[in-house]
């Protein structure tokens, strides 16, 4: 293998340190058309990302991110940054040519989303938009039998995405509280999830209806005193499919003991598959055609051979994790890079999802049905 690929990274802390897995694992793991290469890692504290480049074996640093894109030996450029910074980032590394790696939620809004889908477009790159969990082998069987028809009709989709770590009204504030810099609370953050996963399972969102909550006004600041939480803290949307199917999606992080449940369930005339991230090798999958005595939902541990992914990594039964998907995305997105099959989500995904979650906030506001788009 003797191209290479130039990456520079934005961000060093949780989506940072996912990703520096995620290039390494790929080459390790994967038969890739090109190596990628840890070149440039930039962060606003020199030191933490001196210290981060270290770690994980970034070849420089920087603090500006405006140089880290305009680069000649960079190829691409992964943006691990908080929201409010995606769109010019994206924006400004399309137009110097390069491809883009690009952390959900895709932007602030809608708007900002056009903005960047454009970008990439007349440059001509690579976009992808890191919807980690589409690779899950797990999600990737779901897929399989909703498209192969097993499930029949989907009458249904039922999705949740709960976490915890605002339950305690303690907890301080940090930037993803402000809607200036998360452009949402979890109704972004974590329904920008439910809603990839919806449309990439069920199909486009034609209309949705809404409805939010702020359990928690103001939140201590790290420095005293308190600040104001200017985002939802949880989000019901009830979504109406084009294809007819009748949905729903519940963000919190609020659901007390819930951590990172990220689950869904599709009822299809013919079955119905159900899987929650916190047992994310397994898929629940209920069949019509087994015979009447015997049908129930059987549990499939999606780590053979055949499961997408799963061959690239243990023997069957060997489970994978968390950081395993971020791998598949970096070797599917190297794949395409060096002209292999496209890479979804891309930029086209990042808007319609975008026009989806824009809808529910209108809904929300005004207490009425929305239509999408
Ligand atoms: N795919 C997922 O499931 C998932 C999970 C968590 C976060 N995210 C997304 O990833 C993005 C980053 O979130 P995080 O949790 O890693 O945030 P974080 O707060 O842990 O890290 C943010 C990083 O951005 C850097 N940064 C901020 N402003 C900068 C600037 N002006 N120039 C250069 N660097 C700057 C900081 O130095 C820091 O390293 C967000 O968009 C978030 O929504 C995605």
């Amino acid at each position: 293998m003797s191209r290479q690929l130039r990456i520079a990274i934005i961000g060093h802390r949780f989506m940072g340190r996912a990703h520096s897995n995620g290039w390494l694992q790929a080459a390790k793991f994967f038969d890739l058309p090109a190596q990628p290469v840890l070149a440039l890692a930039c962060g606003r504290d020199a030191d933490a990302t001196r210290a981060f480049a270290d770690n994980w074996g970034w070849e420089e640093t920087t603090g500006d991110w405006r140089e880290a894109v305009a680069r000649d030996d960079i190829d691409i450029v992964d943006i691990a940054s908080p929201t409010h910074l995606h769109r010019d980032m994206a924006v400004a590394a399309a137009a110097a040519g390069k491809h883009l790696f690009c952390e959900k939620p895709f932007a602030l809004d809608a708007a900002q989303a056009a903005e960047m889908l454009a970008a990439a477009k007349a440059a001509g790159v690579v976009g992808y938009l890191n919807h980690n969990y589409r690779r899950c082998p797990a999600v990737r069987l779901a897929k399989q039998l909703v498209d192969s028809g097993e499930l029949g009709r989907i009458y249904h989709w039922r999705g949740s995405y709960q976490q915890d770590w605002l339950a305690d009204p303690e907890t301080p504030m940090r930037w993803q509280l402000k809607q200036e810099f998360a452009g949402g609370g979890p109704h972004i953050d974590l329904g920008s999830h439910g809603i990839d996963l919806a449309r990439y399972l069920v199909g486009e969102v034609a209309a949705v209806t809404c409805t939010q909550a702020n359990f928690v006004k103001e939140r201590p600041l790290p420095g005293g005193g308190g600040g104001e939480v200017t985002v939802d803290d949880a989000s019901i949307m009830s979504l109406e499919f084009e294809s007819g199917a009748l949905g729903s999606l519940e963000v919190t992080r609020y659901a007390t003991g819930r951590k990172n449940r990220n689950a869904f369930e599709i009822y299809g005339s013919e079955g119905a598959v159900c899987f929650d991230l916190e047992r994310m090798n397994e898929l629940q999958f209920f069949s019509k055609c087994d015979p009447a005595t015997q049908q129930g939902f059987r549990t499939v541990l999606a780590t053979d051979p055949g499961h997408d992914y799963a061959g690239r990594w243990w023997p069957p039964g060997h489970i994978i994790g968390y950081e395993h998907p971020f791998a598949h995305a970096a070797a599917d997105f190297i794949d395409a890079v060096c002209d292999g099959p496209p890479i979804t989500p891309d930029f086209a995904d990042g808007l319609a999802c975008m026009q989806v979650l824009d809808a529910a906030n209108r809904s929300a506001r005004e207490g009425r049905r929305v239509e999408v788009g």
